[in-house]
């Protein structure tokens, strides 16, 4: 490589990326991480003040959660247009400083990017309602509703935020056509069989990839490819909504390996693809490096296992060994294909995992925290830490429906209550399963006003007065060696040091235990096997364990052990290894 080569930016960029498997993935949620100008909202000069905290953690890269103009009817998940920043969050320059501030300590910046749909706001969008003979038009999907008239939907295909999946056009009902909207009728679906579309979306990444990004976060991607023969769903199962003429779609994988033949390889650039309602056989066509498509993808079958029948807004409890059982297959189905999962136990989208999987009680939070962080992080996969995990959050405790702010939620509700279930359940179901449990604001110093978050009351409040009640601050947490912060510190150098994090074999053990979740990595080296182990006790009780034979040291432990213990303690997980 020549010396003007190694100091392009694009060559810095394809350093930075070469090896990213064995690197943590940040999310951040900008409108609650931190809040620098006092209006209340998060934004990114917030941003750029946090990165020595990020990167004393150690992580490789932050996702940032949508920070273009919006309308905010999904809290940026409804994009108005592709190539600025939301003046809530700050301008384009700003960005461009959070880019260099974090490439300067060797962090990668990924953009979600969403491009199943865009606002109803959108330029295309208004385009195509003001003139429906123009070039916008089949920018959307637009079919002819049923009925003499249209007047009835196209069929019965839901939307994912409840109602049907189709609007009339808002602009000439008298027309018959509805639009398709798969989430929320300000958030139209993009028409990718056109190729105008198709060339527009690799023009939006293309200007992101020339500002220095380093990757991108493909939001619900592979719905992107509808059937078109638009079919009613006749499906009897509790998701007879549609999905299964669009998940993982007809021309899905074409799409994806254009974009990575467009931008991603050009560029150097990592991608992680959120992808519902999808089977392990998709994703490792998605993420198989010889098919050149993604580099990994998020699926969410284990954050499904407290669905009674399937339906998202029920209580139920969990049972152990469904979670055990489709981790193992993610992991053992992955490993085999060569495709690559992106491990998570939260996101902006789900409760708080301790709340969910483990206990929130506040004298076994952080260990609970840590058993998770050391759960996840043995896996084969590359990890990601939602913002709070490293501080233990757990679900705020909502009280009243008022207090919620995301539209699922408050959708969700008035379903529950129509369907006939009683107030005190349906608010209990939103209390326990709102995604907005996680959106509530950073605690970067419990003894600050707000939590250190903001200097004035935040956009959205946590249901309790000080923060401290919901997680431990970041203040707390960096100066106190043991908080789960460290722990996660630990683990992040750890997946950089030892190969067998990404290269080892999976096997789960004690698949039948209700109570801890055990698995053994192995990767052959010249010679000998070298082997990892962790075992985690999800349950309070104590509870004994057969330890697989084998001269083992402890890499990491939510108690402080130096050698195997006889039983896990409640919430007890350990990290073990042999060289
Ligand atoms: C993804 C996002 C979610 C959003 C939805 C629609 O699932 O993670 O927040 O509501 O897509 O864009």
């Amino acid at each position: 490589m020549t010396n003007k080569e190694a100091q392009s930016p694009l060559s810095r960029a394809a350093a930075r990326n070469a090896n990213w498997r064995d690197k943590t993935i940040y999310q951040i949620y900008p409108m609650s991480f931190a809040d620098s100008n006092g209006d209340g909202m998060g934004d990114i000069p917030g941003i750029i003040s946090k990165l020595d905290y990020l990167a004393e953690l150690g992580v490789g890269y932050l996702w940032l959660t949508p920070v273009y103009p919006s309308p905010g009817n999904d809290n940026g998940y409804d994009i108005s247009d592709y190539r600025d920043v939301d003046p809530k969050f700050g301008t384009l320059a700003d960005l461009e400083e959070l880019f260099a501030e974090a490439h300067a300590r060797n962090i990668g910046v990924i953009m979600d990017m969403v491009v199943n749909h865009t606002s109803t706001e959108h330029r295309w969008f208004q385009e195509a309602l003001r003139d429906p003979t123009g070039p916008y038009r089949d920018y959307y999907i637009w079919r002819r509703g049923k009925g003499e008239h249209g007047e009835e939907p196209p069929n019965n295909w839901a939307s994912k935020f409840s109602g049907s999946a189709w609007a009339q056009d808002p602009a000439h009902p008298e027309s018959g056509e509805w639009y398709l909207h798969l989430y929320d009728r300000t958030q139209a679906d993009l028409n990718w069989e056109n190729p105008r579309v198709r060339a527009e979306v690799i023009d939006i990444c293309r200007f992101w990839a020339e500002r220095g990004i380093d990757g991108f976060r493909l939001d619900v991607i592979n719905n992107i490819s509808k059937d078109q023969r638009f079919p009613d769903d006749t499906y009897e199962t509790p998701s007879h909504d549609g999905r299964t003429y669009y998940s993982d779609g007809p021309r899905a994988h074409e799409f994806l390996h254009l974009l990575h033949e467009e931008v991603f390889e050009p560029y150097g650039l990592i991608t992680v693809g959120e992808m519902s309602s999808t089977t392990t056989e998709q994703c490792v066509l998605y993420t198989r490096p010889d098919r050149g498509e993604l580099s990994m993808t998020f699926s969410f079958h284990h954050m499904k296992v407290d669905y009674p029948g399937g339906a998202k807004w029920a209580r139920a409890d969990y049972d152990l060994r469904d979670l055990k059982h489709t981790i193992a297959t993610w992991q053992q189905e992955m490993i085999a294909g060569e495709g690559w999962n992106a491990l998570f136990w939260t996101n902006h989208d789900q409760p708080r995992a301790t709340s969910r999987f483990l206990s929130d009680a506040e004298d076994v939070r952080e260990l609970c925290a840590k058993t998770l962080a050391i759960t996840e992080f043995g896996l084969c996969g590359t990890t990601y830490i939602y913002q709070g995990e490293e501080l233990a959050m757990r679900n705020p405790g909502f009280t009243a429906i008022e207090q919620f702010e995301d539209t699922e939620t408050v959708n969700a509700y008035r379903a529950l209550m129509e369907g006939g279930v009683g107030a005190n359940e349906a608010l209990a179901c939103v209390v326990e399963k709102s995604r907005d449990n996680c959106r509530v604001p950073m605690v970067w110093d419990e003894r600050a006003p707000h939590g250190g978050f903001s200097t004035v009351d935040p956009w959205f409040s946590a249901p309790v007065s000080t923060g401290c009640a919901y997680a431990t601050s970041a203040r707390y947490a960096v100066t106190n060696v043991d908080s789960v912060w460290h722990t996660y510190q630990r683990l992040i150098r750890l997946r950089h040091e030892l190969p067998i994090f990404t290269d080892g074999s999976f096997e789960l053990l004690d698949a039948n235990s209700e109570r801890v979740f055990a698995y053994e990595r192995r990767l052959k080296k010249s010679g000998h096997e070298e082997r990892l182990l962790v075992a985690a006790n999800f349950s309070g009780e104590e509870t004994t364990f057969t330890w697989p034979q084998g001269d083992w040291t402890v890499l990491e432990s939510t108690h402080g052990r130096c050698v195997v213990p006889e039983s896990l303690e409640p919430y007890e997980a350990i990290m073990l290894h042999i060289g």
